[in-house]
């Protein structure tokens, strides 16, 4: 081969084949290369996390805080944060439920609890007593967990009032209000975790749960920037994306509510997804979701996700109705 005629992967193709060749190779290389980083990533996060524990109460703080702790994936956390011997603030709207779950705490953990009854769907209202109810606590930890979505999936047009501004308080504003208490005390200590519930719904425009995905999709830019913005700080800031969890929320269809492989216990998940704090920033915290989430951020566009997640939805609804009718 002569200089003029540049370097040719294979000298017996023409030169449009070469660069062909090389354009293949160069996104076969980039493939591999993420493939890998991400399953360094998944292991560390799911693998690694679970052998080396940390010591929360040292790393972060005494207190834990968990929003919409007596039901799924915040009871489920709530109980997990006492196992590793931190001392929680119960926040949720029950107040029965609170005191059960307060209850079952002491005689399982012996950790110390404090109960604060507010409803998150009343908006700006609440969080001066929130404050005052915390006051001189140190907090390590912020779960901000408490969610809310439609009972079933449903058109815009079908969203009532209460529903509506109950996603705009409870999944918008309430991490907003939370951390902005939190925040000074972290920032002081220069240390702490603030673990945000998003959702793998907040990742593309879903119809048929179009205010929940987008109220998630909200939470999860929110919580990415904070965590930016305050690493040098010594915060941790974590994105939580689940799939589908056993809870009341998927309770409208078997088909998302039946435990499997795919679909955690809440317990089960929120033990896989507390252990990810401190090994990773943006996860789904549970192993099969994160494959899920792998695949349908590089294998599916936008397009068609968003027209599977309608036959999805209606597919759901259907079952649903067939429940219901059976
Ligand atoms: N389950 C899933 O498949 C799934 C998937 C992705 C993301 N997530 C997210 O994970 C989080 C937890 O979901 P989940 O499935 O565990 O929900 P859940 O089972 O419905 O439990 C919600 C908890 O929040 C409390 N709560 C609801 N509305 C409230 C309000 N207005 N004020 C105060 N507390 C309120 C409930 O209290 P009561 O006991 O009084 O009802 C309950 O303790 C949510 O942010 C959700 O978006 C869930």
């Amino acid at each position: 081969m002569s200089d003029s005629e540049g370097f040719q992967f294979f000298p017996s193709l023409g030169t449009e084949m070469n660069i062909v060749t090389f354009l293949g190779l160069l996104t076969a290389a980039k493939f591999l290369a993420r493939l890998a980083w991400d399953v360094v990533v998944g292991l560390r996060a799911h693998v690694w996390s679970k052998l080396w524990k940390k010591d929360l109460v040292k790393t972060y703080g005494e207190w834990a805080i968990v929003t919409g702790c007596t039901d799924g994936i915040g009871k489920a956390y709530t109980f997990e944060l006492a196992k590793n011997g931190m001392n929680i603030i119960l926040i949720s709207r029950t107040a029965e439920k609170l005191q059960s779950v307060a209850t079952e705490i002491d005689k399982k953990y012996g950790v110390k609890t404090e109960e604060v009854q507010v409803d998150f769907s009343l908006g700006k209202e609440i969080y001066s007593e929130i404050e005052r109810q915390i006051e001189g606590k140190e907090i390590g930890i912020l779960v901000n967990n408490v969610g809310v979505i439609t009972p079933h999936p449903m058109s815009f047009g079908e969203v009532n009032d209460h529903i509506l501004w109950s996603h705009v308080n409870v999944n918008v504003a309430s991490p907003l209000a939370m951390t902005k208490i939190i925040l000074p005390q972290m920032l002081q200590r220069r240390k702490g975790a603030i673990v945000n519930l998003a959702s793998i719904a907040g990742r593309c425009p879903i119809p048929l749960l179009q205010i929940y995905s987008s109220s998630k999709a909200f939470v999860d830019y929110f919580s990415e920037a904070l965590g930016v913005e305050y690493r040098s700080s010594g915060l941790t800031v974590q994105t939580i994306t689940p799939s589908y969890v056993s809870t009341n929320m998927t309770s409208y269809s078997e088909k998302i509510y039946k435990p499997s492989l795919a679909v955690p216990t809440a317990s089960n998940y929120a033990a896989h997804a507390l252990a990810t704090l401190g090994y990773t920033n943006y996860t789904t915290g549970y192993w099969t979701h994160g494959i899920l989430a792998w695949i349908l951020d590089n294998f599916a566009s936008r397009w068609f996700l968003m027209r599977y997640f309608k036959l999805h939805n209606e597919d759901l609804l259907r079952d649903m109705n067939k429940n219901k009718r059976e």
